[in-house]
């Protein structure tokens, strides 16, 4: 590791820190400045267990070298080519291993550079989809409560976080939302998929017969929802989903930005399930983290009905100048060997059982209501304080820091997800140091 690493800013005031309390944190700063494999190192030399791949992205570990190297020859060789009416074989390459990977059926590849803008882009598809194919009175989409669909107005519009949303006017309009699944009154402590709630699918239904299926785009879901908290499906549920969809003629997109790369111990959670979507939106693991991007699938029906017309003109009018960055691209590549080399994409079906296991071993702890697993994604759920909401995961979050592990918390939820290079020792690490904290928590 560097050796720099007792260098702390001097003024931390410019920087407007995404999703975080600003004032809280420039008070009592914490700051990584390097990372190998499972651990980061903190400003004041300490190793921090990774027990969240960074934001559920680093799944391949920390500073792999073949990702680091790839990226710096290609920085050096070809740093930038236009992204529209110019190619570069790094960005065509890249999706056809993409598409090597992706459920049957994906065959086509739009490069994006962040979870946000892969959903953006995924919901224009949709929509304009309908219309090339001469059905453009469909232009209502559908989210979920309890959804996360990054942060750009067509993601909040249809995510179903209320704090998310409310500041920002009206959104999209013709949004409609699914219920959320979470029900810990029928399904706490579950392992795996939980048993109760499959019929919550069916509320598409009734959508479908308010709006007419004829106005309706297409439905987004997460196939596990991770940033409110690691909501699994109920058994059954997405089967249900893809059934309606199939029906009514609407797309069925699965945003897989934290599901996708090998986190449910599955190229993707598409193949966990046994459900294949229309459209699948991912980004993160694509590149590691490493750089940003990411890449939204579809199938072949989708793309070809866009393949019409004159041949002159530019058959989708979408795109950003950094879809399919060179450096993107030779990191994505560098990462999906990685990946394969290392079988990381099944790795968590390997370790899945011990990761369970350990999770559940913290039931009972003080404040525990729920434990909930699938592949290395696991959740443990608090009890809040009462009136104080967040604030007891989020003391945790901190307790956790100072002990040397990087958890993650969202409302009074932990939710975990380390790189999928962890070992039964990391586990072990992980379970008893929350252990050890949720013993303290006020
Ligand atoms: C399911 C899902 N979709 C979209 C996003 C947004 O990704 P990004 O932060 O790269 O824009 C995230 C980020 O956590 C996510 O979990």
């Amino acid at each position: 590791m560097s050796n720099h690493l007792n260098v702390t800013p001097n003024d931390l005031g410019a920087f407007w820190m995404p999703f975080t309390a600003n004032r809280q944190f420039k008070k009592a700063p914490r700051m990584f400045v390097a990372a190998r494999d499972m651990h980061y190192q903190t400003v004041d030399g300490r190793q921090v267990l990774d027990g969240t791949a960074g934001l559920w992205c680093v799944n391949a570990g920390h500073c792999r070298p073949r990702i680091t190297e790839a990226i710096q020859q290609q920085a050096a060789e070809l740093d930038y080519a236009p992204a529209f009416q110019m190619g570069h074989p790094k960005a065509f390459e890249l999706a056809n291993a993409l598409v090597g990977v992706a459920p049957e059926g994906l065959n086509h590849v739009f490069f994006t550079n962040s979870g946000s803008e892969s959903v953006e882009t995924a919901l224009k598809v949709a929509l304009a989809y309908h219309r090339v194919k001469g059905d453009g009175s469909r232009f209502r989409l559908i989210g979920r409560e309890r959804g996360y669909h990054g942060v750009n107005f067509g993601g909040i519009s249809v995510g179903g976080i209320v704090s998310n949303r409310k500041m920002f006017g009206t959104l999209l309009t013709g949004v409609d939302h699914l219920p959320h699944t979470h029900n810990l009154a029928k399904n706490a402590f579950t392992r795996g998929e939980p048993a109760h709630g499959a019929e919550l699918a069916d509320e598409l239904e009734r959508i479908v017969t308010l709006h007419d299926p004829s106005t309706i785009a297409a439905v987004i879901v997460e196939p596990v929802a991770g940033s409110t908290g690691v909501l699994i499906p109920p058994k059954g549920y997405l089967q249900k989903l893809r059934e309606i969809t199939r029906k009514y003629g609407i797309l069925l997109i699965f945003d897989e930005v934290i599901t996708g790369f090998g986190r449910l111990g599955t190229p993707f959670a598409a193949d966990y399930f046994g459900v294949i979507p229309d459209i699948m939106v991912t980004a993160k693991g694509l590149t590691n983290g490493v750089i940003p991007m990411g890449a939204v699938l579809v199938k072949s029906e989708i793309h070809d009905a866009f393949m019409q017309g004159p041949e002159h003109l530019i058959e989708f009018m979408h795109g950003y100048t950094y879809s399919g960055n060179p450096v993107a691209s030779a990191a994505g590549l560098a990462t999906l060997e990685t990946y394969k080399e290392e079988g990381l994409l099944t790795r968590g079906a390997e370790m899945g059982k011990y990761w369970e296991d350990g999770l559940h071993s913290l039931k009972g702890e003080r404040h525990v209501i729920d434990i909930r697993n699938i592949g290395l994604v696991g959740a443990i759920e608090l009890e809040p304080i009462a009136g104080q909401p967040t604030k007891r995961a989020f003391a945790a979050f901190v307790k956790a820091f100072e002990a040397g592990i990087l958890i993650r918390t969202t409302g009074d939820i932990i939710a975990l997800s380390p790189p999928l290079i962890v070992e039964k020792s990391h586990i072990d690490t992980l379970v008893q140091t929350l252990r050890d904290i949720l013993k303290t928590l006020e």
